[in-house]
């Protein structure tokens, strides 16, 4: 078993929340066992697998930004700053079913565009900058 690509770090990316910090690392995990389902050896495959492992993803995602977006409604963190969080949501929502989709219809080239996508900062940075702005208001 190689490393894996996303390593939790506790001093980095907790958000102050128990159940948060759990979800996140959820995320990452089922992130890590795409990578090692699609990277082979030097090369690449696409299986029937990687379609499934994706769609949980998008479920899990889904699920977490909700529950997210429910623990910033009822904290008093303010409402514009919930709003810009949700956007920011819905926005990495629709590009992970993009793929998603892509994936469902064997697009020949989705991992090429998928791959430095999932892999690149998109999840790191959301956590980093955009969940750890509610950290004060909601602490576990
Ligand atoms: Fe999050
Ligand atoms: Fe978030």
């Amino acid at each position: 078993m190689s490393n894996p690509f996303f390593e939790w770090d506790d001093a980095l990316y907790s958000v102050g929340n128990a159940t948060i910090d759990k979800q996140h690392q959820v995320l990452l995990d089922i992130l890590n066992r795409l990578h090692a389902l699609i990277h082979d050896g030097d090369g690449i495959k696409n299986t029937t697998e990687t379609a499934a492992l994706m769609h949980e993803l998008t479920k899990y995602i889904i699920e977490h930004f909700s529950y997210e977006e429910n623990q910033m409604q009822a904290s008093a963190y303010p409402a514009e700053k919930i709003e810009r969080h949700r956007a920011e949501h819905d926005f990495l929502t629709a590009k992970v079913q993009a793929f998603e989709r892509r994936l469902d219809n064997a697009d020949p080239t989705v991992l090429e565009e998928m791959l430095p996508y999932l892999y690149g900062n998109w999840l790191i940075q959301h956590i980093c900058i955009s969940d750890m702005e509610y950290r004060p208001y909601i602490q576990s």
